[in-house]
């Protein structure tokens, strides 16, 4: 049987990869071995080549649209090299976000249109879609802020943009949310590492108790 592809979305500084690593912890290990942990963008070894090209703070002239298409490339080859082989072999695959950040930064944040963003993904993931999103819910300025205050100084290039960028991204996933609540479930990000670990465990409990 194919395995469960979930995908973990929010704004910068939500918390999704510490989240992502304690939810893993409350897997027993026999089940954790089938779970593929990867994430975007990168994931595969070209795809972790073309993020360094995107996230690089040198590359200041880069177009809007040239940005959408590389994410859409290193998608592409993640998804076809790594997680449609994994899910084919029966793995789950958690994947630490997907194309909604590419519909909420490039579509929404970007002014491409969220229908020209996923025309391009459907393309190059050869139309692959999760079967279940979290999206850690968190004001901007609130995981910007959380930002500057781990690491200042090692901003990438996307977390250099203003707030009003941020903003509208967020934005961009609200309008996600109310296109697809089937797919799409909220978490409250602002709460603590345990709350919103025991929120986004129950959700995927009650969607894949197989998981757990
Ligand atoms: P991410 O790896 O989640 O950031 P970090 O490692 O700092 O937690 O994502 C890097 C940046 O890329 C983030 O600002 C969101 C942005 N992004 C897009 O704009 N579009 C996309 O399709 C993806 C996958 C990420």
């Amino acid at each position: 049987m194919r395995g469960h592809f979930i995908t973990f979305e929010g704004p910068d500084g939500a918390g999704k990869t510490t989240i992502i690593n304690e939810i893993l912890k409350q897997i027993p290990a026999a089940k954790k071995k089938n779970i593929l942990v990867t994430r975007e963008p990168g994931g595969s070894k070209i795809s972790e080549t073309i993020r360094q090209i995107i996230l690089d703070p040198a590359n200041k002239e880069m177009d809007d649209r040239t940005e959408a298409l590389l994410y859409a490339a290193q998608r592409g080859q993640h998804i076809n090299e790594t997680v449609r082989p994994a899910l084919m072999a029966g793995k789950n695959v958690f994947s630490d976000r997907y194309i909604d950040s590419s519909l909420a930064y490039q579509g929404v944040g970007r002014n491409l249109g969220i229908e020209a963003v996923q025309l391009i993904n459907d393309f190059a993931t050869n139309n692959l879609v999760a079967d279940l999103t979290l999206f850690f819910d968190l004001k901007p300025e609130i995981g910007l802020a959380r930002i500057k205050k781990l690491r200042p100084d090692q901003e990438d290039r996307l977390e250099q943009e203003k707030l009003a960028f941020h903003q509208k991204v967020y934005e961009g996933y609200q309008e996600l949310l109310s296109r697809d609540k089937k797919r799409i479930k909220v978490v409250d990000a602002s709460q603590s590492i345990p709350d919103v670990v025991a929120q986004s465990v129950k959700i995927i409990k009650s969607k894949f108790p197989e998981i757990f």
